[in-house]
């Protein structure tokens, strides 16, 4: 039996222990590490000398990210001994003879053993395989304590990623409830399955289970442990195959969880200094391919950042524009990327102040979430270092606040590219941010740029709260990213860039405003950043407001990571 074991772990602690190591010692064993930001000492001392972190006398906590080995087995059900074995099924793998037997073998193999309880048990809970729904029995007769079904829904093949990812999340959620330590998980039916998909089906369950255990206590008092401590993936591929494949899923997660902790971070703890400090952090950590360049407000007028400056005038916490860039460690730059995140650490709204319900101006820490995305692709690429791409990660770092120095309703401002923008709307500043950091992502001499961003509220409305909204003149551009969707299971929505509503931008005293009407604001925002790029470079825009925070778990999400990353890769050689 092949078996190969991925460990997940905090880098900040980063020695592994002699028992798992000279258990395996057949199989080589892989590392990732999920470094936590803000957390170490050393960290919080250099984030002191940028700014006044301390506000409110919090400090986050060292809290180390779990490990998890995953393991890839192809052995019979029946045998597997360990606390769970969870089964994937879609609503077709369900169906019964007229004995009220099931006619998928895996099921009917594991129902003849436990004398029928499994097909009587999902009758009385009334489970049927659809998404979403998921059960877990105590039942006698195998070799592990517990059977969990976790319904797959009918599993269209272009969701496939998002289902197999949700798989994984209801797993860590099983795990969590029954406090196990050990699961298998595996598919009713997987034999159809080609061995890529087999492989991405695993990356994905992979991704799905440690991203669902993940849960950032670095802010409260005292942290619970996660129980799990390994996986097992049956029937979904051979070792070797499998290794290269969960350790690229590790660094992908790993990127993941360091954009969710960034945007949870409070922003009394995360300022644009900070920040600053964290993108710094990955460069030096990835020094071999990153390197960072960070401007002040001293340089940034230099280059004549007047919208992006107007928005950052009233913080206390100075703006800091951040510029990494990767560079593949050896051989020639086929392809030059732009990754522009918007990095609004806070959003008041400015004297357009947020007001009223449901503005949600107590959950605006999460403005930066373009950012995270940005920076947490960086730290996945760092390690994954693909050839033959160069990419520039760009975050115009600042606050939205208010202050008597702060920029008032009708102001007009200027761009690094020359234009003129009359302010009639403060609230809308993440594009005039992402205006200056646009022009400088076309000075690095990028052929193509994605921007994301928690831009509007409108497209929240449009989309709801798990879709982004993609804004984009090419269509080539908009092929490779839904591919790249496709495989991270991000969900993504194509909306039109209508020329024709820019109509509503015009001013009367500069070369634009900066809102229109209430009516298509997700467009018009788009509009606006259109003006910043140029022609000859292909651009994207993603909108992630929705996205970027999960309302129910009160967390972030982590979004645009994995889509990034897959693109990047998708324009590596
Ligand atoms: N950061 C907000 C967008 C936002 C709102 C994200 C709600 C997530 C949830 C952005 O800066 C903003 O305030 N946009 C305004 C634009 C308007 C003034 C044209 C909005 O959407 O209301
Ligand atoms: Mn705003
Ligand atoms: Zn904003």
């Amino acid at each position: 039996m092949a078996v190969v074991v991925v460990s997940l772990f905090s880098s900040l602690v980063g020695s592994s222990t002699p028992s798992i190591l000279s258990k395996l010692s057949s199989s080589r064993i892989l590392r990732f590490s999920l470094a936590s930001p803000l957390s170490s000492r050393r960290r919080l001392r250099m984030a002191h000398t940028v700014t006044r972190a301390t506000l409110g006398l919090t400090k986050p906590a060292y809290v180390e990210v779990p490990k998890i080995d995953f393991s890839a087995k192809e052995i019979d059900l029946v045998e597997w001994k360990g606390d769970v074995l969870a089964v994937g099924v879609t609503e077709k793998d369900m169906a019964k003879d007229e004995n009220s037997k099931f006619e998928n073998s895996i099921l009917r193999k594991l129902d003849t053993h436990l004398g029928g309880l499994l097909a009587e048990a999902s009758v009385e809970e009334d489970f049927t395989g659809k998404a979403g729904q998921s059960t877990v029995f105590r039942l006698p007769g195998l070799g592990c304590k517990r059977i969990g079904l976790i319904g797959l829904g009918q599993c269209a093949p272009t969701s496939a990623a998002s289902v197999y990812r949700g798989l994984g999340e209801a797993v860590a959620a099983a795990a969590k409830t029954v406090q196990a330590n050990n699961v298998a998980i595996t598919l009713a039916s997987s034999e159809g399955l080609s061995v890529d998909s087999k492989l991405l089906t695993a990356s994905a369950i992979a991704s799905g289970t440690v991203l669902g255990i993940f849960e950032d206590c670095r802010f409260k008092s005292e942290s619970k442990k996660p129980s799990l401590k390994s996986v097992d993936i049956i029937g979904l591929g051979s070792a070797t195959e499998l290794e290269k494949k969960l350790k690229y899923t590790g660094d992908v997660c790993s990127g993941v969880i360091f954009g969710r902790e960034l945007v949870n971070a409070p922003a009394n703890v995360l300022t644009p200094g900070v920040l600053a400090e964290e993108a710094s952090k990955i460069a030096s950590m990835y020094s071999d391919v990153l390197t960072a360049n960070i401007l002040d407000v001293e340089k940034c007028k230099e280059l004549k950042m007047g919208s992006y400056l107007g928005v950052a005038a009233a913080s206390a916490n100075p703006p800091h524009f951040i510029h990494l860039c990767y560079k593949p460690p050896t051989g020639p730059v086929k392809a030059k990327l732009g990754l522009v995140g918007k990095g609004l650490t806070f959003d008041s709204g400015g004297y357009n102040i947020k007001t009223g319900p449901g503005c949600s101006i107590e959950l605006m820490k999460f403005d930066m979430g373009g950012s995270a995305a940005v920076l947490g692709a960086a730290k996945a690429l760092g390690q994954i270092k693909p050839p033959g791409v160069e990419v520039h990660f760009i975050v115009a770092a600042c606050e939205n606040m208010i202050s008597g120095t702060g920029m008032r309703p009708g102001d007009v401002v200027t761009a690094s590219n020359g234009k003129t923008i009359e302010v009639n709307n403060t609230d809308a500043e993440g594009r005039l941010t992402l205006a200056d950091a646009l022009v400088f992502a076309c000075n690095q001499g990028v052929e193509k740029i994605i921007d994301l961003a928690t831009l509007t509220g409108a497209c929240v409305v449009a989309l709801g709260p798990s879709i982004a909204g993609v804004f984009t003149p090419s269509d080539d551009l908009a092929k490779e990213v839904f591919a790249a969707s496709e495989v991270s299971g991000e969900k993504l929505w194509r909306m039109p860039l209508e020329d024709s509503y820019w109509e509503s931008m015009k001013s009367g005293v500069a070369d634009m405003v900066n809102t229109g009407g209430r009516q298509g604001g997700a467009i018009t925002a788009s509009l606006f950043l259109k003006q910043f790029v140029d022609e000859k470079v292909q651009w994207m825009h993603i909108d992630m407001a929705g996205p970027v925070w999960n309302e129910k778990k009160k967390c972030a999400t982590g979004f645009g990571v994995s889509t990034l990353v897959e693109w990047v890769l998708k324009n590596s050689s």
